[in-house]
């Protein structure tokens, strides 16, 4: 068998088109134009590449964007400061702290500094509780760029085998959560799980959250099953710099019926979700009409 490509660059593509047209929409009949704010404190060099990406979609999509870069050694109290200054700003509907933050600063505490309302990463303590208890929340990007990828693929869920390799905050658990809101039997694996070939032989969706390149292999795949690789690794191999996944494409594309590649699978989507959760958060503020398709 050979796999699906499940295309995500063509996929965020789609999502970045919907939110165009429902800003547009929103500015002709309400005068109003969503807004996010992103902030960096230092010069992580990965995350200034992806908050200038960020900034580029933002406005791509017609949306507002503010953007605050601060010295690496920003207080905490100025950086909480400048967030309380966004959750009072009214043009500001999504923020966004860049993590990883530096280590004098204690990520726990600005990021639930955020007003939940507009916590667009859905990393805020209340938007991890209301995800959990199957209410509506900020659902954090990747996972929802995995869910919006599955739903379009299978149609229903439901009663799906899905295993999720991987126990983070961002990714792992709330994917986990949002598979079971779609009704799969779903299992958290991770670096200690006994036996996880075994475990993710079982699994007819395979979500692969673990950060080491090329872990998983195809013989770690049941035939014809749906494999969503979340992975994001630079390696180097034969001379040259190579972008790779967490999964051995190659081998599990010969399996699967269905897989992301790296590049161009879950990462686009990411941003294309933060755009959004920005809309989503903008139109819940204004009292209008959540966009579909948009959500979880
Ligand atoms: N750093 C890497 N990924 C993310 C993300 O999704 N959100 C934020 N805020 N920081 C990140």
């Amino acid at each position: 068998m050979t796999a699906t490509i499940i295309d995500g660059k063509a996929f965020a593509a789609r999502v970045r088109d919907k939110v165009a047209a429902h800003v547009a929409q929103l500015k002709e009949a309400h005068g109003l134009t969503p807004g996010l704010a992103v902030v960096l404190v230092g010069e992580d060099p990965a995350s200034q590449v992806y908050v200038r990406s960020k900034g580029k979609q933002t406005v791509e999509v017609g949306m507002a964007s503010f953007e605050h870069r601060l010295e690496a050694d920003t207080s905490e109290d100025a950086l909480l400061a400048l967030i309380d200054k966004l959750n009072a700003d009214p043009q500001v509907h999504g923020i966004l702290v860049q993590l990883p933050l530096p280590d004098h600063l204690d990520s726990d505490l600005v990021i639930n500094r955020i007003d939940p309302a507009k916590d667009v990463d859905g990393f805020h303590i209340s938007n991890v509780g209301l995800l959990g208890t199957g209410q509506k929340s900020m659902v954090p990007c990747t996972p929802l760029g995995c869910l919006m990828m599955l739903r379009e693929h299978h149609g229903s869920l439901s009663g799906m085998s899905a295993v999720v390799v991987g126990r983070s905050n961002i990714v792992g658990k709330p994917m986990a959560q949002l598979l079971l809101g779609d009704s799969c039997t779903v299992t958290i694996a991770h670096s200690r799980t006994r036996d996880l070939a075994a475990v993710c032989r079982g699994a007819d969706i395979l979500v692969a959250a673990v950060g080491r390149p090329e872990m998983i292999p195809g013989d770690w795949v049941k035939p014809g099953a749906t494999v969503i690789d979340v992975g994001i690794n630079r390696i180097e191999r034969d001379g040259k710099n190579r972008l790779v996944g967490d999964v051995d494409f190659d081998s599990a594309a010969a399996v699967a019926g269905a897989i992301t590649p790296v590049p161009g699978g879950v990462g686009p989507m990411t941003i294309a979700c933060l755009l959004a959760n920005t809309l989503t958060a903008a139109a819940r503020a204004n009292g209008l009409p959540e966009p579909e398709g948009l959500t979880a």
